[in-house]
Formats: C-alpha cells, structure tokens, sequence
C-alpha cells in the first residue's frame, strides 16, 4: 500500500474512534452525574445578626450568625472582601501578595461600623450590606448581604440606572453586558464555565473558552472593578432583583454573582478605567514583553498537511512580497494526534525546516492540547501513570476522555508535579526549532456528541497544591495552569528567548503567561463585527493580547468579508488568519486582485507600525493597560462613549473604525474630545461630533488624535509622523502654548538585554512647533537616521540644534538630535 492510502486509512480509522468515544463518553458522564445532581432543598440565608465586631490591622473582622467577614485593605484604594463560610482560593489568579501597610481607621456604631483608608470608607451594617463610598461621601457601590445555602454563594450589589459593566473575559455580545444592543447578542446570564464551541460559535452564545470572574463597571457617580477570587462554576447577571431575595430592598436593577461553591472572595478598587486596570494587574500580574516578532503577521491553518506545505505557503509570501512573521502547525503535524509528537512522515525534516525558516525571519508555533492518548504504547502516557500526574476518581482510575488522538488522559495542572513534568514535555520540540506554543482544547474540551465538553465536574478529582479538591473547582483554572507550566518550560529551556504562548482557555492572570485569541468565531460579518466586543471586554478583563482568526474559522469568507477583517486585524495585537480543515486554502492572495494587493499594504502598514505596537507592548508590562481600548477609555465622562464597540482606540494615537458590514463604502463615528486627522489625507476633525467617514474597500477609516506622535520605521529610519495640537484645545481660552509627550520604547526585540527610551516632546506655539528628545537606558539607537513627518503644521523654515537647514521636501530626514524646531503654521 502507497504511503498516501495509508494514512488516509490510518486517518479514517482515528476518525471513526473518535466518533465512538464521542457516542460513549457522554453516556458515562452522564450516569456519573446523576449520583450528584440530588438538588438542595435547604433555603438561602442571609448572614444573619451581627455578633461581633473587632478591628485588625488592615480593616476589620464581623462575626454575624451565620457568616463570617473580613475586610482588609490592600492599598487605600483597593480591598479584598472575604466572606466565610467555604473553601478558600488557592491563589492561582494572584501575584502580589504582601502590600505595604495602609493606615486605616475604624468606628463603630449602633448599625453600622465603617473601616476607612486614606481613599475609600466600607461601611458594613449590622445585616451585613456593604457601601463603598469615596472620600466625598459619594457612594460607589452598595451590596445586599449575601446569600448561602449549602456550597453556594449568591452576591449581589445596586446597578445604577445609567451604569455599563464590562469585562468577565471572552464575551460573545456586545461591550457592555448590561444592555446588549441586538436581539442576537443577548445572553439572560453569563456562565463561568470555559467551554469549547466545536467549529463554530456566534454572537449571544455563552460561555466561551475563557471566563474570568472580575468586571469593570462605568457610572458618572464613580466607576469600579470588582474581582471574584472564586474559581467555582458561577452565573452573573445585570437585570431585576431576584425574587428569591427577601424583599426588603428597593433596587430596581442589581449585579448577581451566583457561585456554586468556594469562599466568598473578592476584591474591589474604584477610579477610571485605566487606574482599575492598573490596580487589578497589580494584584494579578501583567503581561511581559512578547518577542517582537510576534507582533507581526500570523498565518496559519488545520489541515497545512506536509512539511511541503507549509513551505510553499512560505514561499507565497515571498513571491507575492508579503512580509510574515510566524507560521501555526495545526493538529496535522503530530503523530496520530498526540501530544508532544511530530509525524516523521509528514514533517520529516522539521530541525532543518526550522532552520529554513528562521533564516527567512520566520517562527514555527507548534499546538499542543493538554489530552494524552491514554495507550500502553505511548511513552508519555507510561510516565505520566506511573508519576500518577493524571486526573483521577475517588477509586483511583484515571479519568479519560476522546479528543483528537483518542481516549485521552488529563495532566492535574493543580500538582505542581504534574506542571514540571508537563514542562520537561516542551523541550523536544523547542530543540526542533519550534519557537512558541499554541495551546489549544485547554478548557480542557473533549468531543462529545451532546452535553458538557468537558471533564466530570464532581468525579474527576484534582490535587489543588495538596489540599485536594474537585473539577468544579479546577476546571476554570486548568488553561491557566497548563499556560504557567508551558511558560515556565520555555523560560527555563530558553531563558535567551522571551516565551510566546497562545492559549485558547484561561482565567484571571492570564496575561502573565500568555496570548489569547476568539477561537472558533463563525465567517459571517456578525462575527466580524463581534469580534471587535469580545477582544475589547478580553483587554478590561487583564487580557492585552488577543485576536481572531481573519474571515472566521469555518467555512469560506468573500473576498469582501476577508479584506475588511484583515484590516481590522491589522490593529489588533494578535494579527492572524487561520482557517479550519474543510475551508478552502486562505492566504492573503486566495482571492487574487485587487484584494492581495491591499493585503499587502497593510501588512506593510502593520510592519511600519511595529515600534508604536511594541511601545504599546512596553507600556503593558507597566500600566496593565490593553493596546486595544474602547472609546471611553480616555474620556469616561461622554455617555455617548460608552457603548461604542465598533471601533476602537489603538494605543493613545490611533482611532480605528472598522467596516463590519457588506458593500459598506462609509461609516459614522462619534469622536471623542479633542482633534483628530484623518490618516489617509490629514483632513482635521473636530472631536464630540458624529462624523461620516469614507470607507473604499482599500482603506479602513483611520484616525490620529492632534498631538500626537506616531512611530514608524522603514528601511531602517525611525519615521516620526507629528501630528500637530490644535490650539484650541486647551478649552475657551486659546492657550499659546501646548505641549504633548511620547516615549518610544526599544531593545533589540527578544531577550532581556539592554532597553532605551526616546522620549519626545511636543511644543506647539502660534507660529511654532518644537521638538526635543531625551534618550535613557544603555540600547544603542537601533536606527540609522529618523524623519520627521508634520502633519497639520506647515514649516516655513527648521534648525536642528540651532542649526538652520534647508526644508526641502514634506519630510525632514536627520540625524538624532535634541531639538528640533519648526517656524511655520
Ligand atoms: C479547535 C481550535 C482551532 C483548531 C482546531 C483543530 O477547533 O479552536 O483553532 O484549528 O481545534 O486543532
């Protein structure tokens, strides 16, 4: 028999197993559960009357009835809340654990005490209701005392009648969850339950593949984020009071959070958008710098089913003169479908390939699904049972599941045994040339025919760092922990190289180990447009970096559809098309001309643009901040901002307003405050209107806030655009003088060696535009001379260093210097 018939026959053979597996295991599953799903009868009840109270060094201790409670603050303006009795977190999601001391106060009185920092009073009355108030006596938040039954926990708190809430991760509806605009977003009740949604998924399904428990709510009256340290299935919703809360208060609208086990533990910080982001990857960690080649273009594919393949998609970037940073091994690389393995028949060279590759600039990412096919011939499943870092039941047995290799056994991530043992896994593959890691069915999914995709909840047992526990509890941080040990390999195996890592499951930290993206998004212009949402909610939920896969994942985009998501995807962090089996082959020249052409400019776009994103990149591992923001984020006042969420800001600069819809030649837009250019001609707009902007297919509407700096490079000149300050900024009074500063972070891409900072500044007279330039940090200038480009200022003459020299052209190219100034309107 030829090679080819046998593995097609091997290949259908694997398929029809995985059709029985997917037939059997939910029958187990379910008899499994019916032994649990005895339901409570018990009443919810409420803390009951307050006993006792006492002051500790951080806040203060109540005892009520039925319930214990402890507020502790963290920093003035951020405290954590822990409400007994049940099963207290491992701190998976955490990072910092000791803060400096808060000087706090604390009375009592008859109904109430209030524990107080320098910022924020939680006031605590004797039936347990919480108020967060400000130092000006402004109330933030109000909560019902909680409910308990049982295991469960149901909290709830006001909703002011104008207030949006964000955030609670991968979300497919719209911005804010409170009020999704369209029938199809709507969702009745967000679930904490990362699930896989086989092939296809489109807006108003729920959950998605990462659920993260915190949300950021926006009101005039004083916006918050509050986390829930709480890795329990759960239910949120922002509706009407439930009617099983015994009616003694009159909200008309709350915020429920319904966990089904754990303590309840959360945490709460008040003050803008960015300063909430700031203060919760503080306590959950930030991102660290990618290499930056990941921050250019991504293509990939299941079904790229030969090392010949993949090299002849290479080479159609080079004749079509695409750049491409990084190419995905789907599932067709591995032997069989199992983890950790290369067909030697498909990708027999893949060490040489690599090496190819990488002489191109080119990244091989190799996916990885956590199942392990459960088979007395592989090596890893052997090792993996005999160092008993499987999940298994109470009698003993490992739990197994069908995924694409078969029966499949699961590594307990919650044992750091498992986790080491795991990251020894990466080092084959790292020695091959593989340079990241796609971890992929992390939730972890199985393949089922219906049901629940995923391991037993009560029977599947894990180790939870040795005080044990069960999947209910795991099973939200199991992405999370398969990421910590994928990270902690490539950390150890290539401490020259910074980690990349793009996982399809999480939880709250995520973004400490690695990327995300939407996964099986469906190839519509709905999913187009939802995309925009969902990857804005992920970067207020602590996730900076994601994407989608361009033109969907299924099924075969138009011509149409896939420019106009390419362009979009041109700003996001994660720019990448990727493409299920049975669609047709997609690469930027699929779709022939004059599509292939505008793909083309921009991916250069996207190349030039590199120092701005990796700036953006630098700035996260600072702030927390995502590179994409909603409108609102720099203007939280203007009502009118805050549902917007088809179109978003890229960094401070760059306002990018997508087209989501077919045969869509223009698009409106409500600017925020301020000036804008427009990117394409330098047309200047004034900000608080509603503008019609046009959209060719060949452009994507694009525009740049006045005093502004944006960094580009080409052939290797550090291109500064300057987009000058409107005078009339600054208010009524026309201000004679504004200024405006950018830094500019670089090193030399990867590792962690020497940095610099250029930090520009901006000075904008009546007649004059200044420019000057500090440098910091021990970088080399990685550029060979610098252009500066002015737009919205006309130059009449220009001395670099005092010195005069000739304005010849629209740009003046130089040397570095100190300051530049510009005479000139
Ligand atoms: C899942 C992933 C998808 C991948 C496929 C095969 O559906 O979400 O991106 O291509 O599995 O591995």
């Amino acid at each position: 028999m030829d090679l080819g018939k046998f593995l097609s026959l091997n290949l259908r053979l694997v398929k029809l197993r995985r059709f029985l597996g997917s037939l059997i295991y939910p029958i187990q599953r379910d008899r499994l559960a019916r032994h649990h799903n005895s339901k409570i009868s018990e009443p919810l009840i409420t803390p009951g009357k307050i006993l006792q109270v006492e002051q500790t060094s951080r806040g203060g201790k109540f005892s009520f009835e039925h319930a214990e409670l402890e507020i502790c603050f963290l920093t003035p303006d951020l405290v954590q809340i822990d409400w007994k009795p049940g099963v207290p977190p491992i701190p998976y999601g955490i990072v910092q654990q000791d803060w400096s001391e808060v000087e706090t106060t604390f009375s009592k009185e008859s109904d109430r005490s209030v524990v107080s920092s320098s910022a924020l009073k939680v006031i605590v009355t004797a039936n347990g209701s919480l108020e967060f108030q400000n130092t000006n006596g402004q109330t933030i938040r109000q909560e019902l005392p909680p409910l308990h039954r049982s295991e469960e926990w149901i909290h709830q708190a006001q909703l002011r009648s104008k207030e949006c809430i964000y955030g609670l991760g991968e979300r497919a509806t719209s911005l804010d969850l409170r009020k999704p605009k369209s029938k199809k977003q709507q969702i009745a009740a967000y679930r904490m339950w990362n699930s896989d949604r086989p092939g296809i998924y489109g807006s108003g399904v729920d959950p998605l593949y990462l659920c993260i428990p915190t949300y950021l709510s926006l009101d005039k009256s004083g916006s918050y984020l509050v986390f829930y340290e709480n890795s329990y299935p759960a239910t949120f919703s922002f509706t009407d009071v439930e009617n099983s809360y015994p009616a003694t208060f009159n909200f008309k609208d709350v915020a429920t959070a319904a966990f089904e086990g754990g303590a309840l533990r959360y945490y709460f910080t008040f003050g803008s958008p960015a300063e909430v982001l700031e203060r919760y990857t503080q306590l959950t960690g930030r991102p660290l710098l990618p290499p930056r080649w990941a921050l250019g273009y991504h293509q990939s594919r299941w079904g790229y089913e030969t090392e010949e393949e993949v090299r002849k998609t290479v080479q159609g970037f080079e004749t079509h003169n695409l750049p491409l940073s990084a190419i995905h091994l789907d599932i067709d690389c591995q032997k069989e479908f199992r983890a950790f393995t290369i067909d030697p028949d498909r990708f027999p060279k893949l060490g040489e390939f690599s090496q190819e590759l990488a002489a191109k600039g080119v990244h091989l990412i190799a996916i990885n699904s956590p199942g392990v096919k459960a088979d007395p011939s592989s090596k890893l499943f052997l090792e993996g049972k005999a160092q008993e870092v499987f999940c298994r039941r109470a009698d003993g047995k490992i739990v197994t599941a069908p995924v694409w290799s078969g029966w499949c056994a699961f590594p307990d991530f919650t044992n750091p045994l498992a986790r080491h043992w795991w990251s020894r896994q990466y080092e084959y593959l790292l020695d091959l040339g593989i340079s990241g890691f796609w971890h992929d069915m992390n939730e972890p999914a199985v393949l089922v025919l219906w049901g629940d995709r995923t391991l037993p909840a009560f029977t599947t047992l894990h180790h939870m760092e040795s005080r044990g526990g069960d999947h209910r509890e795991a099973h939200n941080v199991y992405g999370l922990l398969q990421a910590r040990a994928g990270y902690e390999a490539l950390c150890e195996y290539q401490p020259q190289h910074r980690p990349f890592i793009v996982a399809r499951a999480g939880w709250a930290g995520l973004q400490r180990y690695a990327w995300t993206w939407t996964g099986d998004i469906e190839t519509s212009w709905q999913g187009l447009r939802q995309t925009i949402p969902t990857i804005l909610g992920m970067g207020l939920s602590g996730i900076p970096y994601s994407g989608s896969d361009i033109g969907g994942f299924k099924g075969n985009p138009s011509p149409e559809l896939y420019i106009r998501w390419f362009q979009m995807s041109c700003f996001c962090p994660f720019f990448r098309t990727h493409c299920a089996d049975n669609a047709k082959p997609r690469t930027p020249w699929s779709f022939g001309e004059p599509y292939l052409s505008i793909a083309r400019e921009f991916l250069q776009l996207r190349y030039r643009l590199l120092p701005y994103f990796y700036t953006l990149a630098w700035e996260a591992t600072q702030t927390g901040h995502p590179l994409m923001r909603p409108l609102f984020w720099y203007d939280y006042d203007d009502e009118r901002l805050w549902d917007i969420d088809d179109a978003f800001f890229l960094g401070d600069a760059l306002l990018v307003c997508p087209v989501v819809e077919s045969g869509v030649r223009s698009r409106n837009v409500i600017l925020p405050k301020g000036h804008w250019y427009n990117f394409w001609d330098d047309t200047l707009l004034e900000g608080e209107n509603q503008i019609t902007l046009d959209a060719p297919l060949e452009k994507i509407p694009l525009l740049v806030k006045a005093g502004k700096i944006l960094s580009m490079e080409q052939e290797q000149k550090l291109v500064l655009h300057i987009y000058a300050p409107v005078t009339e900024d600054k208010g009524q009074e026309v201000q004679a003088k504004i200024q405006n500063s950018y830094t500019l972070y670089s090193d030399a891409g990867d590792g962690y060696g020497a940095w610099r900072l250029d930090k520009f500044r901006i000075v904008r007279n009546d007649n004059s535009l200044e420019l000057s330039w500090e440098q910091q940090g021990n970088f080399a200038f990685p550029y060979q001379s610098v252009q500066i480009h002015l737009h919205g200022f006309q130059p009449s003459q220009a001395y670099i260093d005092g010195k005069e020299i000739a304005l010849e052209d629209k740009y003046l190219e130089c040397n570095p210097f100190e300051q530049v100034y510009f005479q000139g309107r």
